[in-house]
């Protein structure tokens, strides 16, 4: 990657749509790999933790979104609320010290909409042994108990046992986020949501000022918009209690996230209106981002399931040259689209855990290659673009053929 002057390991930081470290741009390209702490618990198999972000980097990745939560499961983190897995939280340390060496920040995510590794369901039982009077897993985000449960989540303040770093002050951690894919259909109207997103950002700010914040969100339209509910991929979507302007309008709310699975959505037989739809979705999400949210948003999961009737690589690799380019588009233009994570990098032997979506790099040249060139042209983005040229640096040829030649 050579010198690029301020070489030290500092917060990401936003400045109007755009994201940067050290006063350059930072484009992310990233992945998920959920399962990291659950993995580094057991010295079985903590190898595949530097296994996958020593894969990873290699094809140029620099963010990865994991779980940094396990509510009342097995390898539970939070056994109980508050209550923790000594051992389980010194996996995460593992995880993030892991990260680091490999030139990896971390999107950390602090419970789940989902029953996968607890999350409001979780919480809810939690109320309800307790003697709550609760019922729908959706009083998670609105019983005063169980919302003073999740604030009680003492991830912040944790201190890395590994690097004697505080949470809160390691530049390895990217960005929190509130939840993975928050959704609230006790209350169309999103109000519900929209409380708890607001109580719950300013109190994260209120503990980690310096770190950025995301929702988690799936970028669905809601009622607030309902000139943009035209772009949801179907009606369902402006039903279930998010908002994507709305929400992120939130006070404390540094960037905007969006999912993109056409193919959980509009149907699993793969066809070209999946890719139709992938560029409509994104182009409305930058634009909003840009014009009205005045955030960069990042595309925190994307991805074709190998189970999707008519599957195979090279939709795949068509699906993901459709998502970058997006991006490229973007960044040409200084817009506010901040990156992508791909949905979901496994290392080789982890298959058992395969949903269907995972890319194993050494089992998908054509995919590691296009992941690759797209981390080498947002790194040339992220060096030649100090914020001092706005965007119309002297290579700006040079970089327009680097950036639209294929064969690059
Ligand atoms: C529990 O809550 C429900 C719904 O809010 C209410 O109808 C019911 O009376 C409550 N039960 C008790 C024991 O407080
Ligand atoms: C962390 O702190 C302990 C206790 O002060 C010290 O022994 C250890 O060397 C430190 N580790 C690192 C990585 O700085
Ligand atoms: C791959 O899948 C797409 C979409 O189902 C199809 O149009 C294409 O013909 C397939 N290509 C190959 C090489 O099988």
């Amino acid at each position: 990657m050579g010198d690029l002057g301020g070489d030290e390991w500092a917060m990401v930081v936003r400045k109007g749509n755009q994201f940067m470290v050290n006063d350059q741009p930072f484009y992310v390209n990233g992945f998920n790999t959920y399962w990291l702490m659950v993995f580094a618990v057991d010295q079985s198999t903590r190898g595949k933790v530097s296994e996958v972000f020593q894969q990873a980097s290699s094809v140029g990745l620099s963010v990865c979104r994991t779980w940094a939560f396990n509510d009342g499961q097995w390898r539970a983190l939070q056994k109980s609320p508050a209550v923790y897995d000594e051992e389980v939280f010194k996996a995460l340390d593992f995880v993030i010290s892991e990260a680091k060496k490999h030139k990896i920040r971390l999107i950390l995510s602090l419970t789940n909409n989902w029953e996968a590794y607890g999350g409001k369901a979780q919480y809810v039982k939690w109320g309800k042994a307790a003697g709550l009077n609760v019922s729908s897993d959706d009083d998670f985000f609105s019983d005063p108990t169980l919302k003073s449960y999740y604030k009680a989540h003492k991830i912040l303040t944790r201190v890395n046992t590994f690097t004697n770093v505080t949470y809160k002050d390691d530049p390895t951690i990217f960005a929190w986020e509130l939840m993975n894919e928050p959704r609230c259909l006790s209350d169309p109207t999103g109000d519900r949501l929209q409380a708890w997103i607001k109580e719950m950002a300013l109190y994260v700010k209120s503990i980690d000022s310096r770190h950025l914040l995301e929702i988690g969100l799936e970028g669905f339209y809601g009622p607030s918009t309902p000139d943009r509910a035209q772009f949801n991929p179907n009606t369902f979507a402006t039903q279930v209690g998010t908002d994507f302007i709305r929400n992120h309008q939130a006070f404390g709310i540094d960037f905007a996230s969006v999912h993109i699975y056409a193919d959980s959505w509009i149907s699993k037989t793969i066809s070209d209106k999946h890719i139709q739809f992938t560029k409509t979705w994104m182009q409305a999400h930058m634009d909003d981002a840009e014009k009205t949210l005045g955030m960069p948003v990042i595309f925190g999961e994307f991805g074709v399931s190998a189970k999707d009737q008519g599957f195979n690589t090279s939709f795949r690799d068509t699906f993901m040259n459709t998502v970058y380019r997006a991006i490229l588009d973007s960044t040409k233009k200084g817009g506010s689209g901040g990156g992508t994570l791909v949905w979901q990098l496994f290392p080789d032997g982890t298959d058992y855990m395969d949903d269907g979506y995972a890319i194993v790099l050494s089992k998908s040249p054509s995919t590691s290659n296009i992941m690759s060139l797209q981390s080498r042209r947002l790194m040339l983005f992220n060096s030649l673009c100090s914020t001092k040229c706005h965007w119309s640096c002297k290579k700006k040829n040079a970089l327009e053929t680097f950036l639209y030649h294929e064969e690059l």
